[in-house]
């Protein structure tokens, strides 16, 4: 591959990413805010916030896919009065959105921060932008410094644009946007007050809507007394005029302008003056506040700014700003202590104890709603998503992963199907997808299971939960868990394996979908249904595995002598798991039976009954999801089905940058197979790399003991060498994983797309820190079986479990899997499993 351009490094000892040049393939973005208010940035400051939910508390507006790329965010504009009269042309520290060419840039992007800083004719500007711990609000602390020897006089503009909160009628209900908007100055040194407040700096507070139904507003403050301002968008731009080149900023001149409908904004003017090697700091906020009914108003039409003032006052000072920033450092230095390893690999060992860690954290914050590929009104939550988020993300904060299991159960009907989405503001399904994801229901298992383990709080199985939301219908979270696998075993197919339904983790595989008519949705259209016998080997092993982990978990509990559950009162958890383990055998042998073909395992039954995946297809003869879920579940192992499946993957799936779906791709569109040959060939679920499903695979090679083949397949996708290989081909950021890098029979194999939200983050989690390097957490304690390439060298995991706290040192020796000897605290060990006692221990692991 020839060599390509890089746009940056790693700076592993400040756990950043370094963005050099301001100009990547695609805005590389960061996240801010861990719980409720949240915002994106790009590396030039582009990007939107919002609270709790992308769509319906939208704060800021943004324009997707726009022209030029990443138009709108937090702007900062810098005007220069020349010693010799007039003005320089204006700047931004982000290089966007002005593009005046900048004698210095760096983006750097870390731990739920971003600092930004340009430097322009000896003037440095740098950035610091992070959501404080529990405060609905974005910091933006601006250093200003004079690298010069003379004084420098500056021109400062802010800008923010206001979303009107809903942010998809924002995009298009005009007729109605264009009247609503309304605003609220603060600014006591130019007179302008609407509170006799002592809050000292200037404050513009947007409105919208609160005089009727919203009890809430924005505000955008800075803790300085400003020289003008502006609210109303096309009086401060022109009206012909980009974000580049707003009129207020090119003349240098404020205009004090009020916003009446039309599109409000918040703009402060400050004029700053720096002697020679001076340095001043100015901080921004953008807050959000939510009032009670009966205390909205402080006077008819004023808002009660009390909420507002006291965050800006708890916000206001550089000292007050650094103990923020120093708690929110210390909070993610808590994070990434509970899961670190050291080996002799750079590469590994960011993406483990930095990386990763971080994309799991977002993804279990966002799930798919708000990225720069998922516009943040499209989907809420996804059930399946979610549980497989929570797996990477329940070491970090377990009481967090706790309650979202609550939240996903609450949105089960009492049949165990699911509903396939619900809206993070409102927690209740969404009724515009519906459910009959027949995947769906194992998932909560997947995600109670790892819960459990980690934490060994089984109190959470007697929650009382309710279906769907409904008031009255509450059972046991366990109950829910029992519901679930039955919905498999009450929906099989001719074959006597699992129907479909609508799909199943492929939600592109619509087998009960046949649609000529482009206006329907391939998600929701299930006009097939009636008599089908689309079977899925995907949730045949997906069964096997979660029923599995569930007999384990009844007899855990039988032993344990744990009563409280079961519905049918009987109460017998060991009667319960023999039922459960009886289920296991029969699909088992059903999928021996009826879904292997000879040298990999079966994709699917069609509407007819016709085998998909099959040598007998023309096309997509193999697929990706199976071969990972039944090497997952052993299926065949004795007969030799594992790895021969494994051996096939390799020979037919896998590519130089990854695993592809579906090999050969569909070149043409199968009407009876719904959306996944809509695609062209080598993308998304057509072929493309589906980064999500590759850990799959990269599990079963490891519960196959092939050490060697599972970390090529790893290292194939790990953004860490990817990074290293080609930033400009991947495009998208070297830092975290995108869900699908474009296949073999792609245009441009190797590109990726949609980053940041996909369950890659918590699959790559898990396979690395528990099949890899193998630390898995278990009822009783850690399991210790790494699976490792042959070249693997020592190397140290430290890992606080419960209320212990373990250095686990491992000694491989050349074989890829087998542990041999393990001596904890100096005593030798039987078996794999480290008993978990709290404390401080050691464990010496011999391969
Ligand atoms: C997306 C969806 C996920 C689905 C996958 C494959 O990542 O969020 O639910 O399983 O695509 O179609
Ligand atoms: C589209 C995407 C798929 C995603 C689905 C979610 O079909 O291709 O990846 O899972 O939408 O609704």
């Amino acid at each position: 591959m020839e060599q390509q351009k890089r746009y940056g490094h790693f700076d592993d000892k400040n756990r950043e990413y370094v963005i050099t040049d301001p100009q990547t393939p695609w805005p590389w973005i960061n996240y801010l805010g861990n719980e409720d208010f949240f915002s994106l940035i790009s590396n030039t400051a582009g990007g939107y916030s919002f609270y709790k939910d992308a769509k319906f508390r939208r704060i800021t507006r943004y324009r997707y896919n726009g022209v030029p790329m990443d138009s709108g965010g937090r702007y900062f504009y810098i005007v220069e009065s020349l010693p010799q009269g007039g003005n320089s042309q204006p700047w931004s520290p982000g290089w966007k959105p002005c593009k005046t060419p900048l004698d210095f840039y760096e983006c750097r992007h870390g731990m739920s921060y971003t600092r930004i800083t340009g430097r322009k004719n000896q003037v440095e500007a740098s950035v610091l932008f992070f959501v404080p711990l529990g405060k609905w609000a974005e910091v933006q602390r601006l250093t200003l410094t004079n690298q010069s020897q003379q004084v420098k006089h500056l021109k400062l503009f802010s800008f923010e644009e206001w979303c009107l909160w809903n942010a998809a009628t924002d995009m298009e209900n005009f007729q109605r946007n264009f009247s609503t908007g309304e605003v609220e100055v603060e600014i006591p040194n130019l007179g302008i007050s609407t509170s006799n407040s002592k809050v000292e700096g200037s404050t513009i507070y947007h409105k919208t809507e609160y005089r009727e139904r919203r009890n809430h507003y924005a505000f955008y403050h800075v803790n300085t007394p400003v020289q003008g301002f502006d609210t109303d968008r096309e009086t401060f731009m022109g009206l012909y005029n980009g974000f580049d080149a707003p009129q207020a900023v090119v003349e240098g001149r404020p205009r004090n302008s009020h916003a009446h409908g039309w599109s409000p904004i918040a703009s402060h003017y400050i004029e700053v003056e720096l002697q020679p090697g001076e340095q001043k700091e100015l901080i921004f906020l953008l807050g959000y506040v939510e009032n009670e009914q009966e205390e909205k108003f402080s006077a008819p039409q004023v808002i009660n700014k009390d909420k507002a003032h006291a965050l800006i006052a708890s916000l206001d000072t550089t000292e007050k700003v650094d103990q923020a920033f120093a708690e929110l450092n210390a909070y993610w230095d808590s994070l990434l202590n509970i899961y670190n390893v050291r080996t002799r690999n750079d590469k590994l060992d960011r993406m483990v104890n930095i990386w990763n860690q971080y994309q799991c954290m977002v993804t279990f914050n966002f799930s798919r709603s708000a990225s720069f590929f998922e516009s943040g009104i499209g989907r809420g939550m996804g059930f399946r998503d979610s549980n497989q988020d929570l797996v990477g993300f329940v070491h970090q904060i377990p009481s967090r992963a706790r309650q979202r299991i609550i939240d996903i159960a609450s949105t089960q009907f009492p049949d165990g199907g699911c509903y396939h989405q619900y809206q993070p503001l409102t927690k209740r399904g969404n009724n515009d997808i519906g459910g009959g994801f027949n995947d769906d229901p194992c998932w909560l298992i997947f995600g109670t299971v790892a819960y459990l383990k980690e934490t060994g709080d089984f109190s959470i199985l007697d929650e009382q939960v309710p279906f769907d939301n409904q008031p009255g219908t509450e059972v046991s979270l366990f109950e829910h868990l029992r519901v679930s696998l039955n919905h498999v075993i009450e929906n099989l197919g001719p074959h006597k394996l699992p129907l479909i339904g609508r799909a199943d983790w492929n939600d592109c595989l619509n087998l009960n979908c046949f649609s000529w008519d482009p206006n329907e949705s391939f998600q929701t259209t299930e006009n097939k249904s009636e008599g089908s016998q689309a079977e899925s080997l995907m949730i045949a092993g997906l069964f096997v595995v979660t029923a599995k982990e569930y007999v384990a978990l009844c007899r855990h509990l039988a032993d344990r002598g744990w009563h409280p559950g079961l519905a049918d009162s009987s109460h017998d958890y060991q009667r319960e798991a023999d039922r459960m383990e009886k289920a296991v055998e029969d699909m088992v042998e059903a999928v021996k039976r009826d879904g292997w073909d000879g040298e990999w395992y079966l994709r699917a039954y069609d509407y007819f009954g016709r085998k998909i995946g099959s040598k007998e297809c023309d096309e997509a003869k193999i697929f990706i999801e199976s071969q990972g879920w039944c090497t997952m579940a052993e299926i065949g192992a004795e007969e030799g089905m594992v790895d021969k499946s494994l051996d096939a993957v390799k020979k037919y799936l896998e590519c130089e940058h990854g695993i592809v779906l579906n090999n050969p791709a569909f070149t043409k569109y199968v009407y009876e197979y719904g959306e996944i040959s809509s695609y062209p060939e080598g993308y998304k679920e057509n072929a493309g790399i589906f980064c999500h499903n590759n850990p799959w695979v990269i599990i079963g090679e490891t519960l196959a003991g092939r050490g060697n083949d599972a970390w090529s397949h790893y290292a194939k996708i790990l953004p860490s060498y990817v990074e290293e290989k080609c930033q400009t081909l991947h495009k998208v950021e070297p830092y975290v994983n995108c869900q699908m890098v474009a296949g073999k029979d792609a245009a441009r194999p190797g590109e990726g797309k949609n980053s940041w939200l996909t369950g890659t983050a918590a699959w790559m989690w898990l396979t690395v820190s528990q099949y890899i390097l193998g630390v898995k957490p278990q009822y009783d304690g850690l399991e210790i079986d790494p699976c490792l390439p042959a070249t693997a060298g020592d190397y140290t995991v430290s890992r606080h479990f419960r209320e212990a706290e373990y250095t686990i040192n491992v000694h491989p020796n050349g074989s890829q899997r087998g542990v041999k000897a393990i001596v904890l605290d100096g005593k030798p060990l039987e078996g794999t499993l480290v008993p978990y006692a709290p404390g401080k221990h050691t464990v010496e692991v011999t391969m």
